[in-house]
Parts: structure tokens; sequence; C-alpha cells
């Protein structure tokens, strides 16, 4: 504890990027070596063998179920999907109908804690998990929900029939005939959800750690995460790439673009990232399952520009020396769009996914009887002074 090695003395560190603020048992990252494992389980076998509920019932028990845990868990998923009528009805419409769907999502996770007041019994384990059931399970509903109301189309009610992604999918797209879910673009979502489960400390785990830390409810504190994942710098680039690549709109043009980022007139996004100094392993993953989805779909006309932007900067000094590599982000909005989803809705489905882990480390936290956050500053601002009459400024 360096309070009592060196009392009185603190770390100025913005970024927080050589602080850890945490001891954690959910996901190991090692990023010079592209390494990533929830619970120990390398995120490559999970993509490939496992399911996101599977997924997120391992990052919040820490082991993966046994049938019977399973079954239950599947089954508690999916009776909790439905919102308050009430509740959907007015909440949605009180929004513009051109709203950013994240805006609503980070609004209408917040306002659910309205309708759960026993969510603020943080202290009962049980209590939390009821709460992160509810929430993992109402993610698609509120998703679809805010997609929905910004393109003006009745809403489609949950269906506990189908498995969490089908029932996503359908809650998205079904419109006038009964929709068909693609066997491609169920697994795809599955994949995709179950690489964006957890990540570690990243800005928006950590406001949910940060903000739980006061003692607040769930849905305040994911609330909070959400408005962390919306920026363009983190769940928010997704939507960015896209838009950069149709900026870009060429080959031709893709090389004084990459000359516009080393002259610091734009940012590469997509690329980068603060622990990955090496491939982001999703990235890999995530490249190949979209060609299972272009099979379905055709490609999508953007690709190429992507890949000659990946391979230039690839080989590029600026790029090599400051180990800029793609991220997850870089070619998942390739796939969503060719699955149909407009680009508004990229960061959330990334939020849709984050949720287990955002959950699972509230939850950790909490169990360890953290210390709220609060940290040190180093100021900079004016000595003390004393007040001026309006008249003498
Ligand atoms: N394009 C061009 N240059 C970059 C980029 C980029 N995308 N990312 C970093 N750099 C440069 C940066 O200018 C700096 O150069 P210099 O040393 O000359 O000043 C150097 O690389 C180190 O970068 P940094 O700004 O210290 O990196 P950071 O750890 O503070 O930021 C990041 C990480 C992810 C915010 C940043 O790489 C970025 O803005 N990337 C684009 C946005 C993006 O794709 N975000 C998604 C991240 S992955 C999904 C998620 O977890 O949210």
């Amino acid at each position: 504890d360096w309070r009592k090695l060196l009392p009185g003395v603190w770390f100025h560190d913005p970024g927080l990027a050589t602080t850890s603020g945490a001891e954690s048992a959910i996901t190991e990252l090692d990023g010079e070596n592209g390494i990533l494992r929830y619970r120990g389980y390398p995120i490559e076998q999970l993509a490939e063998k496992s399911t996101f509920l599977e997924v997120s019932y391992l990052l919040l028990n820490g082991e993966l179920p046994n049938q019977q845990q399973s079954d239950g868990w599947v089954n508690e998923i999916t009776h909790h999907t439905y919102l308050h009528e009430k509740f959907r009805r007015k909440m949605y419409d009180s929004f513009h109908y051109d709203a950013h769907p994240m805006g609503l999502l980070c609004s209408n996770v917040a306002g659910l804690s309205t309708f759960y007041p026993d969510s603020k019994e943080i202290d009962d384990p049980a209590n939390r998990m009821q709460q992160a059931v509810r929430l993992i399970a109402k993610m698609p509903t509120l998703a679809t929900s805010a997609y929905r109301h910004s393109v003006g189309q009745p809403f489609v009610f949950p269906d506990n029939t189908l498995d969490y992604a089908s029932n996503f999918l359908r809650m998205m797209f079904e419109l006038g005939n009964p929709y068909e879910v693609d066997p491609a673009f169920q697994r795809a979502m599955e994949v995709l959800l179950i690489l964006h489960a957890d990540h570690e400390q990243n800005c928006s785990t950590t406001t949910a750690r940060v903000v739980g830390s006061s003692h607040t409810d769930p849905y305040t504190a994911m609330s909070a995460a959400c408005g962390a994942l919306y920026g363009p710098r983190h769940g928010g680039a997704n939507e960015a790439v896209l838009n950069m690549l149709d900026g870009i709109g060429s080959y031709e043009n893709v090389e004084p673009f990459i000359e516009g980022v080393k002259a610091g007139n734009e940012r590469l996004m997509g690329f980068g990232h603060r622990v990955y100094k090496n491939y982001d392993p999703r990235a890999r993953i995530i490249k190949e399952a979209a060609h299972d989805v272009f099979a379905v779909t055709g490609t999508n006309p953007l690709l190429d520009i992507a890949l000659k932007l990946e391979e230039a900067a690839l080989s590029d000094e600026y790029f090599i020396s400051r180990k800029l590599y793609p991220n997850v982000d870089f070619y998942s909005g390739l796939i969503y769009e060719s699955m149909g989803f407009p680009r508004n809705m990229f960061t959330v489905l990334f939020a849709i996914g984050r949720m287990p882990g955002w959950l699972a480390h509230w939850d950790e936290m909490l169990d360890q009887d953290s210390r709220i956050a609060r940290p040190r500053q180093l100021y900079t601002g004016e000595a003390e002074r004393d007040y001026i009459a309006m008249s003498d400024r």
C-alpha cells in the first residue's frame, strides 16, 4: 500500500496509462503478444466454440456453466427480455425522431433504475446477479427499440423461443413478413458479441467501476459506461471507420489519406490501441468472420479500401515505429453494414456485447469492498487572491 510506504506521496498520470486501478481475475490482456483470455480461456477458442450467453456466465461467475447451469441461465435471460410497456412507450416517444440510438440507450439504461429500486441493494450478491440478468436480457430490446423509434417502424416484441442473437436480429429487422434468421448472420452476431464481451480496464469499464465505487445502482453505473463507450476514441470508432472509408472513397486516395494522417491532419480510425502493441487478436477473428457474412451478402465495396489502407499502414514507418495495428473496430463496421445495420447502431452493438464485462467488473469491485474512486490532481490555477468588485473588473 503506497499510502503507508510513502505517506503524502502521489503520482501524476494523465490517462492513467501507467496506473493499475484494480485487482481483477476476469480478463487477461497481454498487449505486446496480442493475447486476450476471459477467465483463462483464449478468445480464439471462445469465439469458435462458445455462445455469447455462455461467455456472459463465464465472465460473471468465473467458470463455464455445466448443462444444468447453462439451461437455467439461458432460461433466466430469455424471460427478462421485456420492458415495462409504459417505460417503452413513454421513454422512446419523448425523444426526437432522429435521435442517435446511443443517446437513447444511455438514457434508457439509466431510466431503468427507476423501475428497479431494489437494485440499490448492492451489498446483496444475489440481488446484483438479478440486475445483471435483467440488463443482459434487456439490452437487445432497448437497442432495437431505439432503432425502431429512429426509423419510425413499429416495435417488435421479443420471442422467447429464439436464442439471444436470433431474437436480437429479428427485433431489428422483421417488417411485414416473418424474419428468417440466416445461420451465417446468427453465428457472426454471436462471434462479434463474444469478441466485445470484455477487455479489462478500458475506458467504459473503468467508468463502470468508478461510478459503481460510489455505491450507486447498476443501471446508473452501466449508463455511465455506455456514455464512455459512445466516444469515437472508444466504441464510437466503428462508426467513425466507415465514415472515414466513405471519405477516402477510392483506392487512389488511400496514399494521400495516409500522408494526411502522418502530417497530423487526421487519425486513422480503427487503428492503434493503448494496450495492444501488436495485431489485436479480435481484429484477426473479425476479418475471418467477415468472409462468412460476405459469402451471403456479397462483399462490402468499402472492404477493398480497408484492405489497401491496412496494407499501406502496416508497411509505413510512421505506423510501424508507433506499433499501430488494426483494432477490433477496423473491420467490425464492414460486417455490420453488410448485415443491414445502419452506422449509428454500430456502437449500440458494441454496448450489447460489453454489458456482461461491465457487470462482471462492477460485481467484482463490490466484492472486493473497494474504496471510492477519488484521484488527486496537480493544481495549476491561480494562487489565493481577493474578490474584485464588478465595477473594478
Ligand atoms: N492514427 C494516427 N496516429 C495514431 C493513431 C491513429 N489511429 N493512434 C495513435 N497514433 C499515434 C499518436 O499520434 C502518437 O504519436 P506521437 O507519439 O507522434 O505523438 C502515438 O501514435 C501514440 O498514440 P497515443 O495517442 O499515445 O495512444 P493512446 O494510447 O493515447 O490512444 C487510441 C489510443 C485507441 C485512443 C488511439 O490509438 C486512437 O485514437 N485510435 C483511433 C480510434 C480507435 O480506433 N479507437 C478504438 C480503440 S479499440 C476499441 C475500444 O476498445 O474501444
